[in-house]
């Protein structure tokens, strides 16, 4: 049987491949790029439920096609939330990841609390109408960078119960565990069960 083909509303990569790996043999993610589709996605609302369906609303209005989208935000606890659904650009408009992550390491500098919290939402537009699901993974952001895998924050958060950061583990440990694995996989499940 052909596999049934979703489209996932991102023009990062190692999102793409992350979903890839997590959706088995049902489903084929396609990119924005197997549908020549070269756009900047707008991500221009307050939260992440927001954020998350704007992107994949934009792209079904555009395609046609079922599609989904993620956004996700770094929560830490000493920073009431911060950067929460700001993770992106909290550096600064054009910030790079390492950006980020040095901002992050030098206000939590000297902070005792390092408690964190990786938050995902994932919005599916099948047939038009929109579902949400949530991917969390509690941990701490450690002191310095560790690991040269993953993106964005991985190097400095260090999930609970694991001794290696994001950045320092398998890929398929870190889909297995993480946020966005948890809310993609909510999602497939979703959908083998429509
Ligand atoms: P986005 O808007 O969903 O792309 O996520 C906002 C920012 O959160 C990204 O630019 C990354 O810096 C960070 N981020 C998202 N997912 C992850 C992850 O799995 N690991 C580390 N950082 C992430």
């Amino acid at each position: 049987m052909e596999k049934r083909k979703l489209l996932f509303a991102t023009n990062n990569a190692h999102k793409l491949i992350e979903a890839r790996e997590i959706a088995g043999t049902d489903y084929q993610v396609i990119s924005l790029q197997d549908v020549d589709l070269d756009t900047d996605i707008p991500e221009t609302q307050d939260t992440l439920e927001g954020n998350a369906r704007q992107k994949a609303l934009f792209i079904y209005d555009k395609t046609g096609i079922d599609c989904f989208a993620d956004d996700t935000g770094l929560e830490i606890d000493a920073l009431d939330g911060r950067p929460g659904v700001y993770s992106a650009r909290y550096a600064g408009e054009g910030c790079s990841y390492d950006d980020n992550v040095q901002k992050i390491l030098e206000e939590m500098d000297g902070v005792e609390n390092r408690k964190a919290c990786f938050r995902c939402v994932v919005c599916l537009i099948l047939d038009g109408e929109a579902h949400l699901f949530e991917g969390r993974i509690p941990g701490e952001i450690t002191r310095g960078r560790s690991g040269d895998g993953g993106f964005g924050y991985d190097p400095v958060f260090l999930p609970t119960g694991y001794t290696m950061t994001f950045a320092e583990m398998p890929a398929h440990l870190k889909n297995g565990i993480s946020h966005r694995g948890i809310a993609v996989s909510k999602m497939f499940r979703f959908l083998v069960s429509v």
